[in-house]
């Protein structure tokens, strides 16, 4: 395949670059050899892996890093996650890595789960918006596997969507917020986890998650023989003042357009407050719902999983969250998830979604 690596090269700060059309090519192998050489000169693609899809670039070569800030509109202070295909490329990213870091990569990686390691030189500081640790994990999607060892390089990648919107889990919502920012995207059907990785920090004196994923605490302390701590950023919002351990975590996040309130309560409690509303002022409000309560609902709604299937949930709720907004929802009441083991991920998300508004029926 012929590709021209200089165009769509950032020189400004303008974005989306005029003219520039973003093309998708299907994961095969001359996507990902497309994709390869675009990362070696320094440019953005956008990939498939199993949690999201992400917005890759050379995690050694600042420049590109610094258009990844650019092309998302992403806040300087919010460091990225520096992806890698095999453990030996681990000590190329960071230094004095603890015990631990190896027996939660042999349980876990490649998959979901992404370790804050002490920052090695070779991982410019930009990329962890200027911290001493670093964030690594190893995806176990066979296309992001295959870019990363055709290109022989460590990626940085953040979710690629636009700062704020929910993160994409297919290269269709990609392409909906990167459209004329980069020159690729590589798709790899739709993600199966469909939550981001769990985050989880070896620089805390305790192994501490900063976000919750598919990976949960209660798996890693398994593996590891003692207990692994939750962030409490996790379900509460930041104080006034404090500064946050996950830096991701302070932003408003995944959020549509809509106007979102958890609310929490069985499903005969969840469908009697939302037909109520719906009965005073039933205009663009919607919900966001289990399967079994939609048979209840007497208002337009969008389902995200079954109410006892957390991985169904996290594959869907970012999916759902974009389609509300395809659907015009202006207010949207979502029954809220489980908070524990996997449903602590899909919780965390929809918490932030809306801006931390809880409506308690029991
Ligand atoms: O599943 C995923 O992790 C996806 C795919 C593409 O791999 N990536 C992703 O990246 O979700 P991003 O940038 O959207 O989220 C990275 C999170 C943020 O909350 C960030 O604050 C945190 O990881 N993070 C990154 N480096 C960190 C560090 N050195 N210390 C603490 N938190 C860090
Ligand atoms: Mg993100």
């Amino acid at each position: 395949m012929e590709i021209d690596v200089t165009q769509g090269l950032q020189t400004t700060a303008e974005c989306p670059l005029p003219g520039l059309e973003t093309r998708v090519l299907p994961g095969d192998a001359a996507g990902v050899q497309a994709a390869a050489e675009l990362l070696q000169a320094g440019q953005l693609v956008g990939i498939p892996t199993e949690t999201v899809y992400g917005l890759a670039a050379n995690a050694k070569d600042a420049a590109a890093v610094a258009q990844i800030f650019l092309a998302k509109g992403r806040p300087q202070d919010n460091p990225l996650i520096v992806h890698i295909a095999r453990l030996s490329q681990l000590t190329e990213i960071a230094v004095n890595i603890p015990q631990q870091a190896y027996a939660l990569a042999e349980a876990f990686w490649p998959g979901p789960l992404t370790v804050v390691l002490p920052r090695g030189e070779a991982i410019p500081a930009s990329v962890s918006a200027g911290l001493d640790t670093v964030a690594v994990r190893m995806p176990s999607h066979p296309v992001a596997q295959a870019i990363l060892r055709q290109s022989g390089l460590p990626l940085a990648a953040p979710s690629g969507n636009l700062s704020g919107k929910p993160s994409p889990t297919s290269a269709h919502y990609m392409l909906e917020d990167m459209q004329g920012r980069i020159p690729l995207i590589v798709d790899g059907g739709e993600c199966g986890v469909g939550v981001e990785s769990t985050v989880v920090s070896l620089c805390t004196p305790q192994p501490t998650v900063l976000r919750p994923g598919a990976v949960t605490a209660e798996q890693m302390a398994r593996v590891l023989g003692y207990p692994v701590l939750l962030s409490h950023a996790i379900t509460e919002g930041l104080k006034e003042g404090e500064t946050a351990a996950s830096p991701g975590m302070k932003y408003k996040h995944y959020a549509p357009k809509a106007q979102v309130t958890l609310v929490v309560g069985d499903a005969r409690q969840y469908a009697a407050y939302v037909n109520s509303r719906a009965q005073q002022d039933g205009s663009g409000l919607m919900a966001l719902c289990f399967a079994e309560d939609a048979p209840l609902l007497q208002l337009p709604y969008i389902e995200y999983g079954g109410t006892d299937q957390p991985e169904q949930q996290a594959q869907h709720v970012f999916t759902a969250l974009r389609q509300l907004d395809e659907k015009g929802a202006q207010t949207v009441l979502a029954h809220c998830p489980q908070t524990t083991g996997v449903a602590l991920a899909v919780y965390n998300r929809m918490l932030r979604a809306a801006a931390f508004r809880v409506i308690q029926l029991s």
